[in-house]
């Protein structure tokens, strides 16, 4: 079996640390991308343009590749007006269409895809212990996007392929995503829980995270697996740990809802809503967290 794999959004923060995980451990990469500007040609690490809004594709990219990674999509974290709302819905859709009408009409031997998905299909709540197979949902947005995004995967199923989805939590890494944005402040003196506190926050280190990808693919595994580290906390509980581990006090109370509503927009339920998730489906399966507290992935990366 060929070891090339192709990748989609591989220049983001997962897919550079998946990247660099792939090559070392002796794949050969192709990518996507959207910018020629980050196209290199390697022996084991090629670039390829595409352009799913344009249906736009270089099918070279399929040469050689028996699984596919998918992590692209506009980014979540920015104001939502409705012309953001609409470019992070249909990018994650139109990706996946794209992929999938160029491997069935040019009949590409892809014998597996491995989705990027997110903890936000489940709905806000401060009590529930969301399990994969949990089946409520509810019409907002980040529900939509996410439903959206795992429908698109399924149609690779009637090709014979197998599919995984793993809904990711919020990632941990020292230089991009959500922790330089809570640390920042803290740093600054200027740090406070966002919202009630409350609300569970379900994580996960960057290193497990890219390591449980490596373990779908090397291990075939398909279905829906939640993407998050054995042990949730609470927002409150979150930035005390960020506190301590960068020896700061927390001086200002928390910042209301309606607050956080007036800077960030509607995108501000990112911060406010709950989702506490359960890592157990892929620990039955074998696979085992180096972070399964939030004390020791900060301190290993801040
Ligand atoms: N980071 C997190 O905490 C987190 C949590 C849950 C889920 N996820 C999901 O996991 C995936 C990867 O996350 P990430 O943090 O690595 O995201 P990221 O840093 O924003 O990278 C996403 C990549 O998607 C590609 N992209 C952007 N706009 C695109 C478009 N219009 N069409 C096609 N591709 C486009 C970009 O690649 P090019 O510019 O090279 O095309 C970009 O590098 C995302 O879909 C994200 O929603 C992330």
């Amino acid at each position: 079996m060929s070891n090339t794999v192709l990748i989609t959004g591989a220049t983001g923060l997962i897919g550079k640390a998946l990247v660099k995980n792939c090559l070392s451990q002796g794949f050969n990469v192709h990518y996507l991308t959207t910018r020629k500007s980050k196209i290199t040609t390697q022996d084991n690490h090629k670039g390829f343009y595409w352009n799913p809004e344009f249906d736009d594709i270089d099918l070279e990219c399929f040469e050689g590749v028996k699984v596919i990674i998918n992590l692209a999509g506009s980014s979540i974290a920015q104001r939502w007006t409705k012309a953001s709302k609409s470019s992070i819905l249909t990018t994650r859709k139109k990706a996946l269409e794209l992929l999938y009408s160029s491997v069935k009409s040019h009949n590409f031997k892809i014998k597996h895809i491995i989705s990027a998905s997110a903890i936000g299909i489940y709905p806000d709540s401060k009590t529930r212990y969301y399990k994969e197979d949990f089946q409520g949902t509810d019409s907002s947005f980040l529900r939509t996007v996410v439903s959206s995004w795992e429908n698109s995967l399924k149609a690779f199923i009637s090709l014979g392929i197998k599919t995984t989805a793993l809904r990711i939590g919020i990632v941990l890494d020292k230089h991009e995503g959500a922790l330089p944005k809570i640390s920042g402040p803290v740093k600054a003196f200027i740090g406070s829980p966002l919202g009630s506190g409350d609300q569970w926050q379900s994580w996960i280190h960057i290193d497990d995270l890219v390591r449980m990808f490596m373990f779908v693919l090397c291990s075939n595994i398909e279905g829906v697996f939640n993407a998050v580290a054995p042990n949730p906390v609470q927002q409150k509980d979150f930035v005390k740990s960020v506190a301590k581990a960068l020896k700061r006090p927390l001086l200002f109370p928390k910042i209301n809802k309606f607050l956080l509503n007036l800077a960030l927009g509607e995108m501000s339920t990112i911060v406010t809503e709950s989702q506490r998730v359960s890592s157990h489906k892929i620990q039955n399966l074998g696979f085992d967290y180096n972070f399964h507290e939030l004390d020791v992935a900060l301190s290993d990366l801040l």
